[in-house]
């Protein structure tokens, strides 16, 4: 089966931008990591960065009939504002988990909502890099179990 995995804008700079906050590991790092790890599970990967709403909302349109079994979606800022985001995860019903490295409930009261939460498989927040990981995981054990 195909895994996506999203990330949201300014997420290419991961590695340099605010390193107290996001770490210093960088996102060709992270992608790299997930890429093995759904390769030796048996499964296609495929990611995406993209600072545009248009290009995520597009790419996640795609999924509907490119086989995508299940996404990994870190929307970066999007997470706050984007219900043009949220509406083509909703359209397509791709099953989805939600990440961020950072815990946005530790932050500006900004950060503390989400308008993807209600509709993810779950969300994961606050452990790094780790988080991409720890999400990418569970979908990978929910495809052997679900393997449609
Ligand atoms: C983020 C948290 C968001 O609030 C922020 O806008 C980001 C990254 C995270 O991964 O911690 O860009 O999604």
């Amino acid at each position: 089966a195909k895994l996506l995995v999203l990330h949201g804008p300014n997420l290419n700079l991961l590695g340099e931008r605010e390193p107290e906050v996001y770490g210093r590991v960088t996102l060709a790092e992270i992608d790299a990591d997930l890429r093995a790890r759904t390769e030796a599970a048996g499964h296609t990967f495929e990611s995406l960065q993209s600072n545009a709403e248009h290009e995520l909302v597009e790419r996640v349109q795609a999924a509907r009939n490119d086989g995508t079994a299940v996404m990994v979606v870190n929307p970066a800022a999007f997470t706050h504002t984007s219900v043009a985001l949220r509406d083509a995860l909703a359209g397509v019903a791709v099953p989805f988990y939600e990440v961020h490295l950072s815990n946005p409930h530790a932050r500006e009261p900004f950060r503390r909502h989400s308008y993807f939460s209600d509709l993810a498989l779950g969300v994961v927040c606050g452990f790094g890099a780790d988080s991409y990981r720890y999400a990418l995981d569970t979908a990978l054990a929910r495809l052997a179990t679900r393997p449609d």
